[in-house]
């Protein structure tokens, strides 16, 4: 994989984004949405994984076009969007406020979840822990939705 951030975050080397990989290794390969996609590191590594169809959003427009890039130089597929398309998995790695307040509103059943200290975990109505990777005090998560 080559990652040119320019600057936009993720050269794919902190913790966090190295937990988060770990968790898209350890689930099935299925559509994924990755929410504050930075340089668009995670959706690149999952579109190699087998992820499909990997659509990546972030509020950032430079992490957008930098995104769009870099998926062109590794020659996989990533819709850069905002709107954000219905997926079976979520990945975002922003902070804990930010993944408290957008979990809700995504349209997944399932999310990876990281930005945030092994100390913290997201408490959110409806949404159920499955699983946690912990890598030099920072935390990932893979949370499940359950009515
Ligand atoms: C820590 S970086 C993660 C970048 C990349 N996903 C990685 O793991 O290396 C967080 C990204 O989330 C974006 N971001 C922050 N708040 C956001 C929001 N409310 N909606 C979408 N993107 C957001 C930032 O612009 C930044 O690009």
């Amino acid at each position: 994989m080559v990652i040119d951030p320019g600057r936009a975050f993720g050269t794919g080397a902190h913790p966090t984004t190295r937990l988060c990989l770990d968790l898209l290794q350890a689930v099935e390969p299925t559509s994924l949405l990755d929410v504050g996609c930075g340089s668009g590191v995670l959706s690149i590594a999952a579109a190699k994984l087998g992820f499909s169809p990997v659509s990546a959003t972030d509020l950032d427009d430079v992490a957008l076009e930098t995104t769009r890039a870099n998926a062109s130089v590794n020659h996989v597929d990533v819709d850069v969007v905002e709107i954000l398309p219905r997926a079976e998995l979520a990945v975002m790695n922003i902070a804990l406020e930010v993944v408290e307040g957008m979990l809700p509103k995504l349209p997944v059943e399932r999310a990876i979840t990281s930005g945030y200290l092994d100390r913290d975990e997201p408490q959110v109505d409806g949404w159920r822990h499955v699983e946690r990777r912990a890598r030099d005090g920072w935390a990932a998560d893979l949370l499940e939705f359950r009515t």
